[in-house]
């Protein structure tokens, strides 16, 4: 298949992406918070549970996966990539290694991982992932984020775009700034702005085929910590405004991250970019947090609970869904 259509695929009308990729120190975070020990085996029935999760495929188009799980199989035997494809569900791949500050003792951080990275793409696309993520991170600050940083983050995410094209995978270019801190909506839409257009310069020097990428950004919010009210209708415009003056138009779709957002206000602030309204791109959702929270929470390591908890994340997807289409509303919550 080519990348071109692997990108329409996982941008198919009311499908999105399920980012089920949390590093192993990520994951035993969001575990510890519920109280189950992160092993490898608590891992895998965990990530079963969501990839089993009957009619899952009517809301979800790709996932993606971390290295271990992309090696694991279902307690039937099944490979993890196979029970995906045999529901029309894409398999993708985390690629990157995490972050390292950008010079000892700076609190910026630029994402390792190219080295080898080429290897690494082939030996993953024989697994069977057709996709692949790369996060850089950004953060909002005093002094920061600096040019430098930002020039750097650019360059690597398109060097690994440039090495996940060359073997037939599709990128997803994911430039993050943070949502934490006292920073206002404003200060957040002139830095996504300056990074995006840094992302989309370096991009043309590595001469990515924008058709064959997706980019997977944040919205215009207001810092955690900013004291300015979360409103949905006003994250909607400003990240349009945003996107309008820094996006190409070729690029297909815009999957966005949920960075923190509440599983209703990711859902409140998706429907309220797409309502009523045609964009230049795909607009579509590849979260985390916003698609597992409840339905970890529900699970909380029990194997009795894997019905309560599949219902959940069922019914989390089918809403996340409507908010890709433009059709969410608060009363679809009860
Ligand atoms: P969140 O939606 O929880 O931000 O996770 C998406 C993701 O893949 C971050 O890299």
């Amino acid at each position: 298949m080519s990348l071109n259509t692997i990108v329409r695929q996982l941008v198919t009308p009311g499908k999105g992406i399920l980012a089920a990729d949390e590093s192993t120190r990520t994951i035993a975070k969001r575990f510890d918070a519920i109280g189950v020990p992160s092993t490898e085996e608590t891992r895998r029935q965990y990530r079963e549970l969501l990839f089993t999760t009957p009619g899952i495929e009517q809301y979800i188009s790709g996932v993606i996966l971390y290295d271990e799980t992309l090696r694991q199989q279902t307690e039937n035997g099944i490979p993890v990539p196979e029970l995906l494809e045999s529901k029309g569900i894409i398999p993708g791949i985390k690629v990157d290694l995490g972050t390292k500050p950008l010079i000892p003792s700076s609190l910026e951080q630029i994402t390792e991982g190219l080295e080898g990275l080429d290897t690494r793409i082939a030996e993953y696309y024989g697994l069977g992932a057709r996709f692949a993520k790369w996060r850089a991170v950004i953060t909002i600050g005093d002094g920061m984020p600096s040019d430098e940083c930002i020039k750097k983050n650019a360059d690597i995410l398109a060097t690994y775009a440039r090495i996940c094209q060359n073997g037939d995978v599709v990128p997803i270019v994911e430039p993050e700034v943070l949502m934490d801190g006292k920073h206002s909506s404003a200060t957040c839409f002139d830095v996504t702005k300056e990074v995006l257009a840094a992302v989309f310069l370096a991009l043309k020097k590595e001469a990515v085929q924008l058709g064959g990428m997706l980019l997977k950004p944040n919205m215009v919010v207001p810092g955690t910590h900013s004291g300015e009210p979360f409103m949905a209708e006003t994250v909607a415009h400003m990240t349009l405004d945003c996107f309008r003056e820094t996006v190409p138009q070729e690029v297909l779709g815009i999957v966005f991250l949920s960075g923190g957002q509440s599983e209703k206000q990711a859902c409140e602030t998706l429907n309220a970019m797409t309502h009523g309204q045609q964009h230049a791109w795909a607009l579509s959702f590849s979260y985390g947090r916003a698609l597992q929270a409840t339905a970890m929470k529900t699970w909380a390591g029990k194997k009795e609970n894997i019905p309560l908890a599949q219902e959940a994340f069922l019914q989390r997807a089918k809403l996340v869904s409507a908010a890709q289409k433009g059709e969410y509303t608060k009363e679809m919550e009860k």
